[in-house]
C-alpha cells in the first residue's frame, strides 16, 4: 500500500474554543493506535508543545524554517510517547505576522516547508495546531492542509463564527489550495444538559450534515487539568470521560481519514464508531505495519525510546 501523509490544519479564529486540546489529545489517541503523528505546533503561546511535555524551544521551532535557516528535520522533536512527534513553538512565532506578511512565498511557505517530510511518508497525519486569528499562520496552514478540523462551543454565535472560518476556506479553495476539505467540525466542551447546547449543535448539524463528527467531547475537569502535567489526558486518565470522548473521536477521525494501514470500509467506521473498546484489539492485529515502516510495536502508554522520526539523509540534505 502507498504511504499517504495526511496534513490536517485545526483551526478556528476564536481563542479557547479546544483547538490545543484537541490537537494534543487526538495525536495522542491516534498514536496509541500506532498511527505515526507529528504535531505542528503554530501558536506563539506552545500550548501543545507544554501539553506533549516539551519545552519552548529557541530557534527548534517552524520559525527558522520559515526563514529558510533549518532544515524541517532539525526541528522535528520526539515525544515521551512511540510515535507522537512534534515541533515545537517558541516566542518568535509571534513575530510572524510582521516578519512573513510580506513575503511573495508566505501563502505557500508552510506548504513547501513541510513537503519534504510529507514526501518522506514517515507519519500519518501531520496536525497543525494554529494560532487563534486569521492571519498569515493560520491562512498559510490552511494552505498546506489536506483539511481542515474546526472545534467549536456549541455556544451562542456559534454558527457566526462557523461562517467566518468557512469562508476563508471557500477563498482558499478558490485559490492556493483547491483540494482543501472541511474535514469536519467536532463539539468540545459540550455540556449535555444545556438547552442553548442542544439547539446550536441541531442548527450546525442542519447546515453542515455530515461534516460534523459525532462524537462529542463533554466538559471534563480531568481535561483541563492535563495540561499542566505535560501528559495528555488520554495517557494521564485514560478512563476519564474526557479521555474516552477523545479515544472515540480518534477512531471517528481514522475512519474518515484512512491512512496506509486502515483498509476502508463501512463495516469498519461503524464498528469503530459504535464500539471503540472492542474494536482496539482487532483493530490493531489486523493492522500490522509493514516492516519497512517506522512504527513500533509497543503500545503509546509505554514511554518511547525517544527515536527521532525518520526522515532519510536525502530528505535532511534537501
Ligand atoms: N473538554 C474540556 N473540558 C474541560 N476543559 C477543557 C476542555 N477542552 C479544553 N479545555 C480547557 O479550555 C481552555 C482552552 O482550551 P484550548 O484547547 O487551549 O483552546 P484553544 O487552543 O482553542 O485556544 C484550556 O484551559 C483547556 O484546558
Ligand atoms: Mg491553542
Amino acid at each position: 500500500m502507498s504511504r499517504r501523509t495526511k496534513i490536517i490544519a485545526i483551526a478556528n479564529q476564536k481563542g479557547g474554543v479546544g483547538k490545543t486540546t484537541t490537537v494534543v489529545n487526538l495525536a495522542a489517541a491516534l498514536s496509541a493506535r500506532r498511527r505515526t503523528v507529528l504535531v505542528v505546533d503554530l501558536d506563539p503561546q506552545a500550548h501543545a508543545t507544554l501539553g506533549l511535555g516539551l519545552e519552548k524551544t529557541v530557534g527548534g521551532s517552524m520559525y527558522p524554517v520559515l526563514l529558510g535557516d533549518k532544515p524541517i528535520a532539525d526541528v522535528i522533536q520526539p515525544t515521551k510517547w512511540n510515535n507522537l512527534n512534534v515541533i515545537p513553538s517558541e516566542v518568535d512565532l509571534a513575530g510572524a505576522e510582521l516578519d512573513f506578511g510580506m513575503r511573495e512565498d508566505r501563502l505557500v511557505m508552510i506548504r513547501e516547508a513541510l513537503a519534504p517530510v510529507k514526501e518522506s511518508g514517515a507519519f500519518d497525519y501531520i496536525l497543525l495546531d494554529c494560532p487563534p486569528s486569521l492571519g498569515i499562520v493560520m491562512t498559510s496552514s490552511l494552505v498546506a492542509a489536506d483539511g481542515v478540523l474546526i472545534p467549536i462551543q456549541a455556544e451562542f454565535l456559534a454558527m457566526d463564527g462557523l461562517a467566518l472560518i468557512t469562508s476563508s476556506i471557500n477563498r482558499i479553495r478558490a485559490g492556493a489550495n483547491p483540494s482543501l476539505e472541511l474535514n469536519g467540525i467536532v463539539f468540545t466542551m459540550v455540556n449535555a444538559q444545556a438547552k442553548l447546547a442542544q439547539d446550536v449543535m441541531e442548527e450546525v448539524r442542519k447546515h453542515f450534515t455530515d461534516r460534523v463528527y459525532e462524537t462529542l467531547i463533554p466538559r471534563n475537569v480531568r481535561v483541563s487539568e492535563a495540561p499542566s502535567t505535560g501528559t495528555p489526558v488520554v495517557f494521564l486518565d485514560p478512563r476519564s470521560r474526557g479521555a474516552e470522548a477523545y479515544k472515540a473521536f480518534a477512531w471517528e477521525f481514522m475512519a474518515k481519514n484512512p491512512t496506509r494501514y486502515d483498509i476502508p470500509s463501512p463495516a469498519a467506521a461503524s464498528a469503530a464508531a459504535t464500539a471503540p473498546a472492542e474494536a482496539n484489539a482487532a483493530e490493531a492485529s489486523a493492522s500490522a505495519p509493514a516492516a519497512s515502516t517506522p512504527v513500533s510495536d509497543a503500545t503509546a502508554q509505554t514511554p518511547s525510546s525517544a527515536e527521532p522520526p525518520v526522515l532519510t539523509q536525502a530528505q535532511k540534505d534537501a
